[in-house]
């Protein structure tokens, strides 16, 4: 990810992590929505398959667990809204074709509101549906290893600080840095 794309994050990601399995990825949605709060957005980025909707499920999961909201791929829908609370919009502008199309489907109303968590997949897609401020989540997968980079603006990168982020698999995190 090139971060300069993104005014606003650091030049480099602020944590590093490796994800053994699907559980860990559904973990780090979940220790995120720990810090999060209306008005905020979270970018996700990755190849298809990579996690980026397991990743939602922990958040959602995290912010309300009645069971009632499940994130799935809001492919169709475009953007999904969990009455949770705070609410979470969670949008994939995978099937957009540009800029313009963020309007019709009440991109900068939900992201703008502060009302709710905005959650971005394919955030890449689209350059301009970065709001210039938040966390980006790069989900990559390789071969035989999935990592997530998490690159943040100044006020996220408090937080993940705060959180002390680690994998259970210390030596597969050794191995990265
Ligand atoms: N760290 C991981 N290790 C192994 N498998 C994982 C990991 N994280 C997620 N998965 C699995 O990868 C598959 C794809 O995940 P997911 O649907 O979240 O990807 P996605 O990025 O949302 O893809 P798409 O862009 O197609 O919507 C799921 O079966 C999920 O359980
Ligand atoms: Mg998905």
């Amino acid at each position: 990810m090139k971060s300069q794309v993104y005014s606003g994050v650091h030049d480099s990601p602020v944590a590093q992590l490796a994800l053994a399995d699907a559980d860990q990825t559904r973990q780090l949605g979940i220790s995120l929505s720990s810090q999060a709060k209306p008005g905020d957005f979270i970018g996700l980025i990755g190849e298809l398959g990579a996690g980026k909707t397991t990743m939602m499920q922990g958040v959602v999961a995290a912010i309300d667990d009645s069971d009632r909201w499940q994130a799935t791929s809001p492919t169709y829908a475009l953007m999904q809204v969990y009455e949770t609370r705070p609410p979470i919009f969670h949008i994939d502008l995978y099937r957009l074709e540009g800029w313009s199309d963020l309007e019709s489907i009440g991109y900068w109303d939900a992201v703008e509101s502060g009302r709710g968590i905005s959650c971005v997949e394919w955030l890449n897609r689209i350059p301009g549906a970065w709001p210039g401020r938040g966390l980006i989540v790069e989900l990559e997968r390789n071969a035989n290893r999935r990592v997530a980079r998490l690159w943040a603006d100044d006020d996220w990168a408090q937080r993940i600080e705060s959180l002390e982020l680690s994998s259970p698999d210390q030596s597969a995190n050794r191995e990265l840095s």
